[in-house]
């Protein structure tokens, strides 16, 4: 039977419920009432791809009914001029949106004077223009949505690593808000995420641009959370997780908000009655793996070298954390001498696809174990699925 099945399988995608994120949201609604009072603070959110990073600004820009929140969707910047035209680009579709065209036409005056009109009545920014001080244009930039909105607002950035790799001055941004919300005193208030390396090899003269924030790790979804993420949706629709079920999609997805969604949309098709079972989840999983072999592992397996990628199937065989010497010893049936063993575990190590758990090794991402599990290996012998006695 076809289901109207809720769960999203899209990045960015908001779920059918929002599950969680306790602490980040009551963190959210103090730093709603400190801006309210006039006192901003920053914050920051960091999260592996697929945590809910997206999903959670969203969430966090509803809570902020009174406030003029905008969201910039940061990509890899090519310099400072970019980057100003896609703020403005963004503020611009913002006010359209949600503002009058008198608000729009204000905001449009006040950047007028900083900008270069270009050809078309359009406003652009020149890198090359002699004149170009990126620390002043952005004060003016947000300075010129403030006045024009008149009222407190939120900037949310999203994939903010992006901001700090590419064009990455991270003093410009802290001065531009030090000038803005303490000698202007203006209510505005910056809420950033960011994938985990966010705030690393920032170049920082001065004191870690982490501090200008309060920085917040993104948590996995408990064993309950993802239970209420699946089975709330579900309980109008006459269907219903077992426990089960809910174990092995926790197991699965080891909470990663992403994977959890993918584990149920796929867990649901398989569906033969009301009651979604532990197995069903398990055929799903197929698909699961397919979608992302696409998106994300074939990346990752193909960008590691052969003898690494041997290693990963020792690992993934043999299905439990191991110590060094096991890996190596595993390896070595496979034709791996004992020196390259040792330098695939370590590179494997750190690029954090292998995870250490006290003194033993494991596959950091459970359902890339389950792809790697269903690889074949190539070894002197030919091609063939690898087996180990366990
Ligand atoms: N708190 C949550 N509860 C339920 N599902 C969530 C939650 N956060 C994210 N998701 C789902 O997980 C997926 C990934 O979320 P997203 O925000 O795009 O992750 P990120 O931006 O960190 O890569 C989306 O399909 C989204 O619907
Ligand atoms: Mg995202």
């Amino acid at each position: 039977m076809p289901i109207d099945n809720p769960f999203t399988t899209a990045v960015g995608g908001m779920p059918p419920r929002f599950a969680g994120r306790k602490n980040e949201k009551h963190s959210f609604s103090m730093s709603l009432k400190f801006l309210a009072q006039g006192n901003p603070r920053n914050l920051a959110f960091v999260g592996d791809y697929g945590t809910g990073k997206t999903v959670l600004l969203k969430e966090l820009s509803n809570m902020a009914k009174d406030v003029f929140c905008i969201t910039f969707p940061c990509y890899q910047f090519e310099n400072y001029a970019q980057f100003f035209n896609f703020l403005m680009d963004t503020i611009n579709r913002k006010i359209r949106e949600s503002k009058t065209d008198k608000i729009l036409t204000i905001f449009r005056n006040n950047i007028k004077s900083f900008s270069i009109p270009v050809v078309g009545g359009g406003i652009e920014f020149k890198e090359d223009d002699s004149a170009f001080d990126p620390m002043n244009r952005m004060i003016d930039m947000f300075e010129s949505v403030y006045k024009a909105v008149d009222q407190p607002t939120i900037l949310f950035f999203d994939d903010f690593q992006y901001y700090l790799k590419t064009i990455g001055q991270s003093e410009i941004l802290k001065q531009a808000f030090t000038v803005l919300t303490q000698e202007l005193e203006y209510d505005i208030m910056l809420t950033v995420c960011g994938d985990l390396t966010t705030f690393e090899g920032v170049q920082e003269p001065h004191e870690p641009i982490a501090r200008f924030f309060e920085p917040m790790r993104i948590e996995p979804l408990s064993r309950d959370e993802i239970n209420d993420a699946i089975n709330t949706p579900l309980e109008s629709r006459g269907y219903r997780f077992t426990d089960e079920a809910i174990d092995r999609t926790h197991e699965l997805s080891q909470g990663r908000a992403y994977y959890v969604q993918l584990c149920a949309h796929y867990g649901l098709n398989e569906a033969h009655t009301r009651q979604i079972t532990s197995e069903e989840v398990s055929t799903g999983l197929r698909s699961v793996l397919k979608r992302l072999a696409i998106e994300r592992f074939d990346k990752i397996y193909n960008g590691v070298s052969p003898d690494q990628q041997i290693v990963l199937q020792v690992m993934a065989y043999i299905d439990r954390p191991l110590l060094h010497k096991e890996i190596i010893n595993g390896s070595e049936s496979y034709d791996i001498t004992e020196s390259s063993a040792k330098m695939s575990i370590l590179r494997l190590h750190e690029s954090d696809i292998l995870m250490k758990v006290g003194n033993k090794y494991q596959i950091r991402e459970k359902l890339f174990e389950e792809y790697v599990r269903g690889k074949y290996v190539v070894t002197t012998t030919g091609v063939h699925p690898l087996k180990i006695d366990n």
